[in-house]
């Protein structure tokens, strides 16, 4: 294992499965941040900068159920490497808070728990594609599958854009796999994950992970708070 770097600023990474209200949640403590003067820059996985998002599409079209587990595993490090090279690391270098939408651990979650790809081929390609950064705090916003998938399928229908739904057409065991591995990650390394109820209203949700976030920044990071 690569030795971790030890940044000036502070990394967050929110994870969950499908529909969990992770998205919601990281854009609200994003804009909650930088109006107390915090600065913050808010990216996600898969993509987070050009090319990386051009990697999101192969990754998420529905078209592309053909893609090999595999071939599926190298196209996210490949992501991933592009976006710690291009946005994540000089951020955390430049002591910004650096808000992730997934990373390494939802490799693990849904390429080894879900698909059952061997644990240490995923920890390795992780090591290379990470350079050495890795989460400071992670926020796991739990619920059941049956719960997100619904309401990730409803998100679907209404959305105008491209449809990004490779995972949704998953079985109902594969999430349960990958909620499981999640709770899996989070029990093995309690000190680094925060876990949330998804069941919660939007503001409950808020309101718990603004306070506890706040709590664990680095007194040097909390401008005006
Ligand atoms: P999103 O729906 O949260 O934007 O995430 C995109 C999909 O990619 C989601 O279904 C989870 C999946 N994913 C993986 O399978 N492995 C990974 O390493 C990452 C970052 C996401």
């Amino acid at each position: 294992m690569r030795p971790r770097i030890k940044h000036v600023g502070y990394f967050i990474t929110f994870e969950g499965v499908e529909g969990c209200g992770k998205t919601t949640q990281i854009k609200l403590l994003s804009e909650f941040l930088s109006t107390h003067g915090m600065r913050t820059v808010l990216t996600r996985e898969p993509g987070g900068c050009p090319i990386a998002d051009k990697i999101r599409t192969i990754l998420l079209d529905a078209e592309n159920r053909a893609l090999s587990p595999l071939a599926e595993l190298m196209l996210y490090a490949a992501a991933r490497a592009q976006h710690v090279t291009e946005i994540i690391s000089p951020a955390l270098e430049s002591g910004e808070i650096v808000l992730c939408d997934r990373f390494c651990d939802a490799t693990v979650a849904y390429q080894s728990f879900g698909r059952g790809i061997d644990r240490s081929i995923i920890d390795t390609l992780n090591d290379h594609a990470c350079h050495g950064v890795s989460p400071d705090l992670t926020v796991l916003v739990d619920c059941d599958p049956r719960v997100g998938l619904e309401r990730a399928r409803r998100r679907i229908e209404l959305s105008s854009g491209p449809r990004e739904e490779r995972f949704e057409l998953e079985e109902l065991a594969f999430h349960q796999r990958v909620r499981a591995g999640y709770l899996q990650l989070a029990t093995d390394d309690s000190t680094r994950f925060l876990i949330i109820n998804g069941t919660d209203s939007i503001d409950e949700i808020f309101a718990t992970i603004s306070t506890q976030v706040l709590a664990r920044i680095p007194e040097a990071l909390r401008a005006v708070c």
